[in-house]
């Protein structure tokens, strides 16, 4: 979401990429990617005593190892205790604050249900507005997403209630490999029923299915989104294109992302993405069937990892006449 005010625009459009937001990662956001950018600012004339919107991203913890995970290498080093004090003194700091609060949101940096302070803050919320002015917004992984946790913050129930929950794969062995968990994927299958029986029953007002497409998943991704519509009811479904993450291994980190120009696998995607499930109105593909701006593998190398590039580019010297004797060979053979 975008706040501007109306006399502030210029400067704002002038600080944020010239008004053609051509220095913004178009894959990273939606608004841009969908082409709907202009229906999220806002004009606001006053600078109000409170915010109005809280939006909840601060403590970093995850019961997951995202293979994938853009947050989990940004956060900070020290030990879970120290930052716990942290998060503890934000909670404090927030009490006051909250009864003014209309739209919360959460958790978009870390896993939702093992964030304690977040969990609290959001069961304290007890808006001054009446609930019908009043929403929520849920990000999380879903594998703890049962009867039992969500008890803890059934409160929100009672507002305008969306739920994003992300799920790398419903093949157990793809999701085990990419969340980097041992829990079963059958555990998020069943929490999913049990989120559906609040959708039903009106106590979440929108549910989204996410995914982030990428090298290990996306030939499972048409089944993917009929399953999350047909089965788990899901009002949309998001297909998020992978976002180099910079694990380190940026071999790795170059590969996942097959919707790169030069990648082996781009043209299967692109043949999978003509699945006619992709054109239902629930599926939000915000890869739009564009390239990534992911550049040839040598390119990649030198802007990320120098001595890297160049013991590739020596080894594939170092292979080349091997492989040109070797297709000659196989010319000769006519294999
Ligand atoms: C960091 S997670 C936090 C919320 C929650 N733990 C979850 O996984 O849904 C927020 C969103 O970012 C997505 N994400 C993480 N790494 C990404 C990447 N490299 N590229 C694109 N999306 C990514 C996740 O899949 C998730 O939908
Ligand atoms: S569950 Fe979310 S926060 Fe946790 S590692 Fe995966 S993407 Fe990152």
């Amino acid at each position: 979401m975008t706040s501007i005010t109306a006399k502030k625009r210029k400067v704002f459009i002038q600080n944020w990429g010239g008004g053609d937001y051509s220095d913004c990662l178009i894959d990273a956001c939606p608004y841009l990617s969908m082409g709907t950018i202009n229906d999220h600012l806002i004009e606001i004339d006053d600078i109000p005593e409170y915010p109005s919107s809280l939006y909840l991203a601060h403590e970093e913890i995850c019961n997951y190892t995202c293979t994938f995970c853009t947050s989990r290498v940004t956060w900070k080093k020290e030990p879970l205790e120290v930052r716990q004090a942290g998060y503890e003194a934000i909670t404090e700091k927030l009490r006051p604050v909250l009864p003014h609060i209309k739209r919360i949101s959460a958790h978009g940096r870390g896993e939702l249900f093992t964030a304690k302070g977040i969990l609290k803050t959001l069961s304290e919320w007890k808006p001054l507005a009446s609930a019908e002015e009043c929403s929520a917004s849920l990000e999380t992984n879903g594998s703890l997403f049962d009867a039992e946790h969500w008890k803890q913050i059934e409160n929100l129930g009672q507002y305008n209630l969306r739920v994003a929950i992300t799920v790398t794969s419903f093949d157990d062995y793809t999701y085990k490999l990419l969340s980097g968990t041992t829990l079963s994927v059958q555990q998020v299958i069943d929490n999913l029923h049990f989120v559906k029986s609040l959708r039903e029953k009106g106590i979440i007002n929108h549910l989204e299915i996410a995914s982030v497409v990428q090298e290990r998943n996306f030939w499972q991704m048409p089944d993917f989104a009929r399953r999350c519509i047909e089965e788990f009811g899901a009002d949309t479904v998001r297909l998020r294109p992978y976002l180099v993450h910079g694990s380190g291994d940026f071999i790795r980190d170059w590969f996942t992302d097959m919707r790169s120009a030069t990648h082996p696998y781009r043209e299967e995607y692109r043949q999978i993405m003509q699945d006619p499930i992709f054109q239902n109105p629930k599926v939000l593909d915000w890869g739009g069937g564009r390239d990534s701006q992911t550049t040839d593998l040598l390119t990649f190398l030198m802007q990320h990892d120098r001595k890297k590039a160049v013991k590739f580019a020596l080894k594939e010297l170092a292979e080349w006449p091997f492989r040109k004797v070797k297709r000659a060979a196989k010319k000769l053979l006519g294999r």
